[in-house]
């Protein structure tokens, strides 16, 4: 199971319920990779997409406490480890973590990888984080790629691996 997000240089990944950049070819990398696997993800980030709904050609776990919560095209688990139980038997490497903070936070330590869009700014009034993978015990950056800019944004993508499990 690998985790993928975008972080700004101090972690920050979201605020207002939004995400903090819009980068297009970060946007075609994620699309690229998740496709016609299975995403788990927090009701919240659900609401962020267009419409609400899910993202269309992969398999949509969403987490909630609201059982009779209903989106077409969206599973609903009620905790992370139901989440995982509904998606046993997905093969690990398409088996993604798309956040938002919360779903990262209790999900991180199962991942084996996490990519990380690494922006080179940092965003005002950020109120959404994800783990600072540099200060996270068994989390080794694998690789990192040549600097992209964007819309006056550059950024990198940095893979990191948990060499704990
Ligand atoms: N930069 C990126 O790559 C990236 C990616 C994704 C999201 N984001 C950003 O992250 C922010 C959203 O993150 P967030 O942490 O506020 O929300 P979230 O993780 O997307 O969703 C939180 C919701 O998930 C459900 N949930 C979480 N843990 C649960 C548990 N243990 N049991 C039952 N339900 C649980 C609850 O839904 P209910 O309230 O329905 O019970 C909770 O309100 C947004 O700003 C979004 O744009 C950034």
């Amino acid at each position: 199971m690998n985790a993928i997000v975008v972080a700004d240089q101090n972690w920050a990944i979201g605020r207002e319920g939004d995400l903090l950049f819009s980068l297009p070819t970060d946007m075609k990398r994620f699309r690229s990779l998740t496709l016609e696997g299975t995403v788990i993800l927090g009701r919240k980030t659900l609401d962020s997409f267009p419409g609400g709904k899910p993202l269309p050609r992969r398999r949509n776990i969403v987490i909630t406490h609201s059982a009779d919560l209903c989106r077409e095209g969206a599973e609903i688990a009620p905790d992370p480890q139901a989440a995982l139980e509904l998606a046993a038997g997905t093969e690990p490497d398409r088996l993604w973590i798309i956040g938002g903070g919360s779903v990262y936070t209790a999900l991180l330590s199962r991942c084996k990888r996490a990519y990380v869009t690494r922006v080179e700014a940092a965003a005002p009034d950020a109120d959404t984080f994800f783990p600072n993978l540099d200060k996270l015990p068994g989390w080794e950056v694998e690789s990192v790629s040549e600097p992209v800019t964007e819309n006056g944004i550059t950024y990198r993508f940095v893979d990191y691996i948990n060499t704990k499990i």
